[in-house]
């Protein structure tokens, strides 16, 4: 449904899109995750044909966004980073708008108004002027617009920012609810946004794919080996904690053992092993055989966060800090 191969976006000072390619199926919904100053925003604009690229191409649902605008822009949706709303506007107004400019007929305007108002919970303030709303409610009429003329593609610039933990699952539901009939993609840089809402995952970084995978394969092929955390003591005595990882290191299937901590007659190890053996059971019968009390033995699952820090090199809160203000949208 959008196929997008050696995408490029330089500006005058920087490359914002460095060649990046991806396929998203239809019905997918899928997150666009990276740091600040990634490129999300920057590739969603030429998806979106808001922006032209400077090489490469993009086509939704078969038609190219340089050659074709005008059909692609029929099948999209698009949810900018602030929501297209005009304050001055009553709910209701806009939305009849908004979907006259989308070329709905008059027999069909005043049914999806009621649809998309209905699906969006803001049927409420359909009479109420967009400027008295909170930012909750503008960003539920800014995802109704999207999908006023029932686009086959949804492109949403994270549509969660600046909502509180209620409206953030309310929104959740409603995106995860339109995938199926539409293909979504959906920037983000809240790993538990794409662990939620999406099946496939595309984490980019400084303008370049770096992953495109679903999230559980990512999760696994980030560490294709098993971590166990382990926590011995000692019976009546003090711990010999070199001791015990020597003992650990002599299981069979372990790869790596690292110390982590000390605390009173308890040691903490991290045990590496490799991923076709399970080596819980081994661990923790050494462990007793020699003596020691096995106090803890859990699995050190690595998370999204964790991946995403990994493979981006960078931390999100600091990689924000480095990009230029110029770069920003006004009210965000
Ligand atoms: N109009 C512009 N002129 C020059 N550089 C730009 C422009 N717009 C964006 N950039 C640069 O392109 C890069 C990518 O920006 P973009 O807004 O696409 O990132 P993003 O992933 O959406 O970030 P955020 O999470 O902060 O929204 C940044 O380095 C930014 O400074
Ligand atoms: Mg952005």
């Amino acid at each position: 449904m959008i196929t997008v191969k050696e995408l490029t976006k330089r500006y005058a000072r920087n490359t914002a899109v460095d060649h990046i390619s991806f396929n998203i199926e239809k019905g997918q919904i899928v997150g666009f995750l990276g740091p600040n100053g990634a490129g999300k925003t920057t590739t969603m604009r030429m998806l979106t044909c808001f922006m032209p690229p400077t090489a490469g191409s993009a086509t939704i649902a078969g038609f190219d966004v340089l050659e074709e605008p005008m059909e692609v822009k029929k099948r999209i949706g698009y949810l900018p980073e602030t929501p297209p709303v005009y304050p001055e506007m009553r709910t209701g107004e806009y939305l009849e708008f908004v979907g006259r400019l989308k070329g709905l007929s008059k027999a069909d305007l005043s049914k999806r108004v009621d649809y998309v108002c209905e699906r969006c919970s803001v049927a409420d303030v359909r009479q109420k002027l967009i400027s008295k709303l909170s930012k909750g409610y503008r960003q539920r009429i800014g995802l109704a617009q999207a999908i006023i003329h029932n686009p086959d593609v949804l492109i949403l610039d994270e549509p969660t920012a600046g909502l509180d933990p209620k409206q953030i699952n309310e929104t959740r539901d409603l995106i995860k609810s339109l995938a199926g009939d539409h293909t979504i993609i959906l920037s983000t840089h809240i790993l538990p946004e794409v662990e939620q809402t999406c099946e496939q995952v595309i984490i980019i970084n400084k303008g370049k794919v770096v992953a495109t995978d679903s999230v559980h394969n990512l999760q696994n092929r980030a560490r294709g080996i098993e971590s166990v955390i382990v926590e011995v003591a000692g019976r009546n005595a003090d711990l010999d904690a070199a001791e015990v990882q020597a003992q650990l290191e002599k299981v069979s299937g372990v790869i790596k053992v690292h110390f982590k901590e000390k605390r009173q007659t308890r040691s903490i190890f991290e045990v590496e092993g490799s991923n076709d053996r399970l080596i819980r059971g081994d661990l923790a019968r050494a462990i007793v055989a020699a003596g020691w009390d096995l106090n803890e033995l859990r699995s050190s699952a690595m998370s999204l966060e964790e991946i995403f820090l990994q493979l981006t090199g960078d931390h999100p809160a600091t990689a924000a800090a480095k990009e230029e203000p110029a770069a920003k949208e006004p009210g965000k």
